[in-house]
């Protein structure tokens, strides 16, 4: 993760934050969402950015027609009932897995260990966010009468002629996260700049996943307190659940490590607990970064 930007974010913040409080604007966060964003993140992933049918945008959704299809179904971009991705042990997938492989986290670690590829609980998060996937490469598009919706080759290849069979009125190209920046960059006005999330294939300067936890005998690091199938994790409320606001490693075959999921939840995890209420920013699964840190590591 670039943490000079979040250091940047710190000193912009407090003065977008003032500007918007004068004006009468929404709620505001100090650590880091981004007021700009027309999704509430409030309540579920159906007002987020991680709804892609943008329908929190009204009308405006159409700027992205051109660029990826529409399913008018905000799980479907990642889940399927049926037909799910058999190349990915991940929850009823339905996304492109293509087997790309990533530059990985290069400096050295204190315990001397070295970081393993990205297991699934991070590739699931890459198949959009290192840009070789558009974001509308789904297996099983929603089932329309009369129309092909299942592609199988579609588990790990990009199918074009395939995503073109779904019906929309203008040709669409299947943008693939870096093709989004056409619009979303940091000179157009009128769409947010996505280049920040644009974690691509080099993972050089992002937190290192696919890492163990060290030894916390030897290691400033906190042991774990509880593990539930292929998760171990930090059972904050001790009810042997790992709940959306527990901070966890995965264990994809090669013991348990740090992946993209074992800090966000993809869903979004309400603050303080509360349903319906406002989501954490960025997906985190817990509100505050040192909190966030000093759950793993002990300094
Ligand atoms: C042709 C230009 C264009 C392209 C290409 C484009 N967008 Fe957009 N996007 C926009 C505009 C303009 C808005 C702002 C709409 C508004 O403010 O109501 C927007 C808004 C969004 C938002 C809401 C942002 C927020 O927080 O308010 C998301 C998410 C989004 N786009 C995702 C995408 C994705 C994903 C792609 C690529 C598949 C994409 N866009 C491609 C023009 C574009
Ligand atoms: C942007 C992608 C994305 C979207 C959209 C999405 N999910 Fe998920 N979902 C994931 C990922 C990634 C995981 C695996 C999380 C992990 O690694 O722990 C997951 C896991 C799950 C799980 C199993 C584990 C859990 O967290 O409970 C369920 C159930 C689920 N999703 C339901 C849904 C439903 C219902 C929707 C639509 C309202 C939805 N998801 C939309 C990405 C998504
Ligand atoms: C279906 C494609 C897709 C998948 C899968 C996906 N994302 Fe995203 N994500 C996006 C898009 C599009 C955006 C909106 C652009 C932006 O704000 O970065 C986004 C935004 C984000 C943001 C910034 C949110 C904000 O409001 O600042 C974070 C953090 C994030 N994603 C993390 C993840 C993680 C972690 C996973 C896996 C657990 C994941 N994403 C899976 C497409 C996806
Ligand atoms: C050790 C915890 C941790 C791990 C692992 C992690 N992230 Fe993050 N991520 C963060 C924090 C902290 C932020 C900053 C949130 C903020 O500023 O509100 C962040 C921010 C982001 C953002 C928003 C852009 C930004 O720089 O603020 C995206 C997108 C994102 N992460 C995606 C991912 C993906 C994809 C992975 C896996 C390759 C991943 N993250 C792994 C902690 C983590
Ligand atoms: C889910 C647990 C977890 C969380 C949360 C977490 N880390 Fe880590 N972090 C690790 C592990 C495991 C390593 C690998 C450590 C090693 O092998 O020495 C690591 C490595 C690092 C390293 C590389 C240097 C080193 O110690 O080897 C830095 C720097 C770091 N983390 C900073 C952070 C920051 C800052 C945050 C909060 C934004 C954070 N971490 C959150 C687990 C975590």
């Amino acid at each position: 993760m670039d943490y000079s930007r979040s250091s940047k974010q710190c000193k912009v913040l407090p003065l977008i934050a003032a500007m918007l409080t004068t004006i009468g604007g929404g709620m505001v966060y100090a650590d880091g969402w981004d007021p700009a964003s027309k999704a509430s993140n409030i309540d579920s992933i159906v007002n987020t950015r991680h709804n892609m049918t943008m329908s929190y945008l009204g009308g405006a959704s159409v700027n992205m027609d051109s660029s990826r299809n529409d399913y008018g179904e905000v799980c479907v971009y990642c889940h399927t009932p049926h037909g799910a991705n058999s190349t990915i042990g991940a929850p009823l997938w339905n996304r492109t897995n293509p087997g790309t492989s990533y530059t990985l986290y290069n400096k050295p670690l204190t315990s001397g260990q070295t970081p393993t590829a990205p297991g699934v609980n991070s590739l699931v998060c890459l198949s959009c966010h290192d840009g070789t996937v558009a974001i509308d490469s789904v297996i099983n598009m929603p089932n329309r009468p009369g129309l092909s919706s299942y592609d199988s080759t579609q588990e790990t290849t990009q199918n074009d002629a395939f995503l073109d069979t779904w019906p929309d009125n203008s040709p669409t190209l299947h943008a693939k996260f870096g093709d989004c920046m056409q619009c979303h960059n940091a000179t157009n006005l009128f769409a947010p700049d996505f280049a920040a999330f644009f974690i691509d294939t080099d993972l050089r300067d992002d937190h290192p996943v696919g890492v163990s936890l060290p030894d916390t005998a030897i290691y400033d690091f906190n042991a774990t307190t509880a593990t539930t199938g292929n998760i171990s994790f930090y059972d904050t409320n001790a009810n042997g659940r790992a709940d959306s606001n527990e901070l966890r490693f995965y264990n994809s075959g090669e013991g348990f490590e740090v992946e993209c999921a074992s800090c966000h939840n993809p869903h979004g995890t309400p603050v303080n607990g509360t349903p319906g209420g406002p989501l954490i920013p960025s997906f985190m699964r817990v509100n505050e970064q040192s909190t966030l840190c000093l759950t793993c590591h002990n300094k």
